[in-house]
């Protein structure tokens, strides 16, 4: 009896440990580029080597993108046992062989799928074939998958996810694992041992401003993005990450908008996925993408998502704690005309209920660095003085 209640107990521990996500994957937000925001269905292998090959050349690699992640449309049709393949014409050498190709640039491949019968671009999706899939994905050496939730009629978001997440884990080739829900089921609230991140809203538009209506469905500016952040920040860490989108830098905004939409992602800590022709760059995109102190705001190993401070006439301040006793405070000039700075300093005592960390410039002097000028603006000893200029911001990091 005794016996059989070890065994017992051994066989359930083995199952809990099986049913867990992959840990110390993704502590800080993933970085890459996906294929869906420039591209859409128009996806094969040799635009993704090619993306793979600019990533390395434009040094973004270097800076810390690491994932090339093809979306929709790369299926081709499940065979007789149900296992997918890949579209023969877009993809003719096989996934294993462009994984291969990517690993060999010192990067990593991920791919996408929906947890209902098809996917939203109508391709098979993942509903039924979980565990064949994810078999799939770890022989051809997937390394991050995103899941999406479109078909998926009669599904509890938070089974279909455990059940993907289980079929990863039982794979055995450690992926990391991009919820795309949309938020519709807050998944902030249930996903943070199912996922590595969970996109919060539905699918980003090229734009600073301005709602995109499809009439069932709607797609959201940088600006209506970012607010529906608020209230989300206690749920982010280190391996769960709010996901606000794949960036849109570079698809058309102009720089000052392709500046404040990076520099807010950044101070969101978001995971930092490019979606512009990274083969075809103007060098103002080149310089918004891999700058390396925004980029370590957004990476900072404390993994504090950032907070609105202040909003008035336009004019928003947002502070996010750093290692180290820093902060990176962003000023964002969501109006289209410029806008004063007047920031005294010594006037702000911020206290930060989520991270228990306290802004004290009365107390502590801080050093001030402009990070997209990459130069010093003396310290919080005197007011800050500056214009923003319209749909861009002032991005500076305080070091004491
Ligand atoms: C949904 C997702 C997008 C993209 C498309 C692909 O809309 O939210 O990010 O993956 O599907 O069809």
């Amino acid at each position: 009896m005794k016996m059989l209640f070890v065994v017992l107990t051994a066989f359930l521990c083995s199952l809990t440990v099986q049913s867990q996500k992959f840990e110390n994957l993704a502590l800080t937000p993933p970085m890459g580029w996906n294929s869906w925001n420039k591209f859409g269905c128009d996806v094969n292998e040799k635009l993704i080597r090619d993306v793979g090959d600019a990533m390395v050349s434009s040094g973004m690699r270097d800076a810390g993108y690491q994932y090339i992640v093809i979306d929709d449309c790369w299926h081709g049709k499940r065979d007789d046992r149900g296992f997918i393949h890949p579209d023969r014409d877009r993809f003719p050498s096989g996934m294993k062989t462009l994984a291969d190709y990517i690993h060999s640039q010192g990067l990593k491949l991920g791919i996408y799928s929906d947890a209902g019968d098809k996917t939203c671009g109508g391709r098979p999706g993942s509903r039924g074939h979980e565990y064949q899939d994810a078999l799939s994905y770890a022989e051809w050496g997937i390394d991050y998958l995103k899941y999406d939730w479109c078909n998926t009629e009669g599904l509890r978001a938070e089974g279909a996810y455990t059940t993907m997440r289980d079929a990863l884990r039982a794979a055995g080739r450690p992926v990391v694992f991009s919820l795309c829900e949309w938020g519709n089921n807050k998944p902030w609230e249930w996903a943070k041992t199912i996922g590595h991140l969970w996109r919060t809203t539905g699918d980003i538009y090229n734009c600073f401003d301005c709602v995109q209506d499809h009439g069932t469905w709607k797609q959201w500016g940088m600006l209506q993005i970012l607010d529906m952040q608020k209230d989300l920040r206690v749920h982010a860490g280190p391996g769960h990450w709010n996901d606000p989108d794949m960036m849109e830098v570079g698809n058309g905004m102009s720089d000052s908008e392709d500046r404040a939409h990076f520099s807010m992602w950044s101070m969101l800590a978001a995971p930092l996925i490019a979606g512009n022709d990274l083969r075809n760059m103007k060098q103002q995109t080149h310089d918004i993408l891999t700058n390396r102190e925004v980029i370590a705001v957004d990476r900072d190993s404390l993994g504090i998502q950032g907070f609105k401070y202040t909003a008035k006439d336009g004019l928003e301040t947002w502070f996010k704690p750093l290692k180290d006793d820093s902060w990176a405070v962003c000023f964002l000039n969501r109006g289209s005309v410029p806008h004063q700075v007047d920031f005294d300093w010594k006037k702000q005592m911020v206290s930060d209920d989520v991270s228990k960390r306290e802004f004290d410039p009365r107390r502590t002097s801080y050093q001030i660095r402009d990070l997209w000028l990459k130069k010093s603006l003396g310290t919080t000893e005197i007011p800050l003085k500056a214009t923003v200029p319209g749909h861009d911001v002032l991005l500076v990091q305080l070091s004491r």
